[in-house]
């Protein structure tokens, strides 16, 4: 089965075209990331604007990159939640378009769940599972009874953790987006010279929470009574050491709490997906004795193969226009 997959719901336009839900005849990802770059974040009006241009193109290269004329593609599908809404709109209605044009069933994939599958992509599917997912906008951990049937174990309660990484890299003057340039950073770091403390959230063991890693960061680095526009009070070749002990501080709360939660609750495997399971010193921390698997290179961050990869597992819509666009995660789990 060929299916066209198609994502939006960031600040990275992607198409791909996927057969059976592992082989990935196409990949094509368009990132934004020159143009958020002042902001530091994401900037919602100028990504939505963005997406809009580029998503046409991108469709027609992945197509031609693949091979497949809109006759050879069994489905289309789309991320359509969560997410900036503008922005999904923009993916949701061109499928839509497409869909009705080529006369094709449609597949609407929650983008949380498509980077859990990434990492499925090439591995084994086990279940019961772990799901942990890492990325600028989320941070959620799943148990996984089979794809489309999970359970909520944690999330964070405030920042997610590619957000944290993003605020940290600014208050260390590095660019954006922050995550890889924390990561660099840190390599010619101490991961102990600052004991940062991991973020606890009493009443739900599993829950995260990055904004008081976040305040230690800002306080080591500019002082209690600071402005996050003041001067550094460190020298120089102290951000690294800053660096290394957020990301290790950071990185093995992750790690710590899913361990305790794969084997809580009976887990075959953890799966890692979404950005930030792209660094390097996350995998170094992971032991060996439990099945680990992370999304195949170029499929940690936002791409759409995962989208059409997920797709073959999943219904088609009955009707293509009552698909809508949501900000919110829809019907996976309670959040
Ligand atoms: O999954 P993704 O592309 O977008 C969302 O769905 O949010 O993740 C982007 C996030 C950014 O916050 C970025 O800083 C972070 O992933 N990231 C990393 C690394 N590579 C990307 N964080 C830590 N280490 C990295 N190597
Ligand atoms: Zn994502």
């Amino acid at each position: 089965m060929l299916i066209l997959g198609i994502e939006s719901t960031c600040d990275e336009t992607a198409a791909s075209v996927v057969r059976d839900g592992k082989e990935i005849l196409s990949h094509v990802v368009r990132t934004q990331t020159e143009t958020h770059r002042p902001y530091q974040g994401v900037f919602p009006e100028l990504a939505c604007r963005q997406h809009f241009d580029v998503m046409l193109p991108i469709i027609e290269e992945a197509m031609k990159l693949a091979g497949v004329t809109p006759q050879d593609l069994d489905r289309i599908s789309v991320a359509s939640n969560p997410g900036l809404m503008g922005a999904i709109l923009t993916g949701v209605t061109c499928a839509k378009t497409l869909s009705l044009a080529w006369d094709i069933p449609l597949v609407g994939v929650n983008h949380v769940e498509a980077h859990l599958y990434a990492a499925m992509m090439e591995a084994p599917q086990l279940f019961p599972s772990l799901g942990v997912v890492i990325s600028g906008g989320h941070t959620h951990m799943l148990k996984m009874n089979a794809i489309g049937e999970y359970e909520l174990l944690g999330k964070t309660v405030d920042d997610a953790i590619g957000e944290a990484f993003d605020k940290v890299a600014a208050l260390l003057d590095l660019s954006y987006p922050g995550g890889p340039e924390v990561e660099k950073l840190a390599l010619s770091g101490d991961k102990n010279k600052y004991p940062f403390k991991r973020g606890t959230v009493k009443k739900c063991p599993l829950d995260f929470s990055f904004s008081g890693l976040k305040t230690n960061v800002l306080y080591t680095l500019k002082g209690k009574e600071c402005q996050k526009k003041a001067p550094t009070l460190l020298a120089e070749d102290e951000k690294a050491h800053v660096a290394a002990s957020f990301q290790h501080t950071a990185l093995s709360d992750v790690v710590g709490k899913s361990l305790k939660a794969a084997k809580g609750f009976d887990c075959q495997a953890i799966y890692f997906g979404g950005g930030v399971s792209n660094n390097q010193y996350l995998r170094s921390l992971i032991p060996q004795d439990i099945n680990v698997f992370f999304p195949p290179k170029g499929l940690s961050l936002d791409n759409a193969a995962m989208i059409a990869g997920l797709a073959f597992h999943l219904e088609t819509e009955e009707n293509p226009l009552r698909l809508t666009a949501s900000p919110r995660a829809k019907n996976l789990y309670p959040c």
